[in-house]
């Protein structure tokens, strides 16, 4: 498969390595250049390229930038091939974007992104630290495999990045169309919370509209209860997303205890 990933930050450049090692084409670009990527691809047969010859003659378009730049990466887009699979790996925290109206509305994050650059999209990779992608992946078949939830609204689409998925070192688990992504988006049970198939499955069908954070909760951590049948997801006051020095283990004001995803990996 040719691969092409517009962003070699956390979760770009481990994506690009995994799928290199795994004997995939991988181009890698960046804002800043191919010249600024040495380290990431040094000891790999990832390309370091420009933005506009990361879309260039590839299966799949991987867009994993920051939520409120991927309109900016919407012209690469129109260089790739019209049949390439593209894929956004963006949450959106307001805190580190800016607000959005439109999502702030309610919008799924994936569908204003797919507005922004004019193509259908596939979301993956987005329910899952950039550290567990790094560290928690696994050869299929491998027991208590982690899950990755997917969602778009092309079928075949879907599988190919269900496939890419698995190259990644997880299982893949369809969680519908783009529409329904809002289901495993920063906040909900799936988030974040290293879940197996059959436990990100009941986690997607435990998410709610109405208890998924609003904006206002978009700067904080979520968290996972220890057992599927509580809550499912708190969220804790923290300056932002991914910092692992926040993983803490934690008793809300209603008295739900919290384990992190950290306590939950070593248990
Ligand atoms: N970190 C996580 O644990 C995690 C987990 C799941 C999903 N995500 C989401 O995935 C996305 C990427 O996260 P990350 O942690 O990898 O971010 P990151 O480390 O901040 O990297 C972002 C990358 O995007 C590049 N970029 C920014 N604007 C660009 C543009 N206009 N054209 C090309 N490249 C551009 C940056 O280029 P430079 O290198 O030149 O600055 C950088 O390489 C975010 O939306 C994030 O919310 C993150």
């Amino acid at each position: 498969m040719k691969i092409g990933i517009v962003g070699a930050g956390n979760i770009g450049a481990l994506l690009a390595r995994k799928f290199a090692a795994a004997g995939h084409s991988v181009k890698l670009s960046n804002s800043r250049g191919p010249e600024s990527s040495g380290d990431i691809v040094r000891g790999t047969t990832v390309k370091a390229v420009s933005n506009e010859d990361a879309p260039k003659d590839v299966d799949v378009v991987i867009l994993s930038v920051p939520f409120a730049k991927n309109p900016d990466v919407a012209k690469l887009l129109a260089i790739a091939p019209s049949d390439a699979v593209v894929v956004d790996t963006s949450n959106y925290y307001s805190a580190r974007d800016g607000n959005i109206p439109e999502v702030d509305a309610g919008k799924p994050e994936t569908v204003w992104v797919s507005e922004q650059v004019g193509r259908p999209l596939v979301k993956a990779w987005n329910a899952v630290l950039s550290q567990t992608t790094a560290e928690a992946g696994v050869a299929s078949g491998a027991g208590n495999r982690i899950a990755i939830p997917i969602a778009g609204d092309d079928a075949a689409a879907k599988k190919v990045v269900a496939d890419s998925v698995h190259i990644s070192g997880f299982d893949a688990v369809d969680a519908g169309t783009l529409s329904e992504s809002w289901c495993f988006q920063p906040g909900t049970p799936s988030y974040c919370t290293e879940l197996t198939t059959d436990e990100l499955k009941l986690a997607l069908a435990d998410a709610s509209k109405d208890r998924a954070p609003k904006t206002a909760m978009r700067s904080c951590r979520p968290l996972r209860t220890g057992k599927l049948n509580l809550p499912g997801t708190a969220w804790l006051p923290t300056t932002g997303p991914c910092q692992p020095d926040l993983f803490l283990p934690a008793v809300d004001s209603c008295g739900w205890h919290y384990i992190t995803t950290e306590a939950r990996r070593k248990n």
